[in-house]
């Protein structure tokens, strides 16, 4: 596996035109949980009855339980070695871009500036009726919260049937069609449009490589069957080494 890390290093350093697509996967290792590998969230609830905003709109409160469960007082999770890596990987010019699916943003809280979120982000919410903007409540216990104005508030994070930013979606097919390589890691490439960023990149000529203890997209040039907090370490480590020559 060491060699690979270092044809992986090699890589990102030769072009420096990397993009990242990150999935819940990453955050594996913060304590949150992923959705669909084993004890994930849409294991115990069905994503369509609790986050697609066609229930949302007729019961805001099956949302809220979710929310509960999923991640409870969000400040009190912190980035692992994958989003520190990654932001550093920014800093010295290597990562030009995030595409995250995540909602939980901790590649900003590690220092990542350059942030695509593609599904929108778990910490606001705004009112359905006046567009007032709130923090959204730290540990919610199902109970929808209100605006003063006795509206509902709606996170600001996509649900099933919903559209994506379009500023979000843009840059990601923007970055994606134009980066040299392309690191995947910890999604399971299953939600569109997502799941077709990487397909888009090796189109365009984008060395993709994927990190994940589980395959999940079979196109990769390099996969890395190891969790991402390891593999991003041992990459950016790698890197220096190079740099440092
Ligand atoms: N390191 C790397 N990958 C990991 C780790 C880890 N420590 N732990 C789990 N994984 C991988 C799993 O093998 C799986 O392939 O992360 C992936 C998580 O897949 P999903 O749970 O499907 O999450 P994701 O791909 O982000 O889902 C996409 O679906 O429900 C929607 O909006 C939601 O953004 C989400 C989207």
């Amino acid at each position: 596996m060491e060699e690979l890390y270092r044809t992986v290093a090699q890589l990102l350093v030769s072009d420096k035109q990397c993009v990242a697509l990150t999935g819940a996967g990453i955050s594996a290792e913060s304590g949150i949980p992923t959705f669909r590998s084993k004890g994930g969230l849409w294991e115990k609830y069905d994503p369509v009855v609790y986050a697609s905003i066609e229930v949302f709109n007729q019961d805001p409160s099956k949302y809220w339980t979710i929310r509960g469960d999923f991640i409870r007082n969000y400040d009190n999770y912190e980035p692992n070695a994958a989003h520190y890596a990654l932001a550093e990987l920014e800093k010295m010019g290597i990562v030009r871009h995030v595409i995250t699916q995540n909602i939980d943003g901790l590649h900003k809280k590690a220092g990542s500036r350059k942030v695509a979120e593609l599904h929108g982000s778990l910490r606001e919410t705004y009112c359905l009726s006046c567009g007032k903007e709130y923090l959204a409540p730290n540990v919610p216990d199902g109970t929808p919260p209100a605006c003063d104005c006795g509206g509902v508030l709606k996170p600001n994070t996509v649900l099933f049937g919903e559209q994506l930013p379009r500023d979000a979606l843009e840059t990601a097919y923007q970055e994606s069609s134009t980066c040299k390589t392309m690191l995947v890691i910890g999604t399971s490439a299953v939600v569109q449009p997502a799941a077709s960023l990487p397909s888009l990149a090796k189109q365009k000529g984008a060395a993709v490589i994927e990190v994940n203890p589980q395959k999940s997209f079979p196109a990769a040039d390099y996969y890395l069957e190891e969790k991402a907090g390891i593999v991003m370490s041992m990459i950016l480590n790698e890197v220096k080494k190079i740099q440092d020559t």
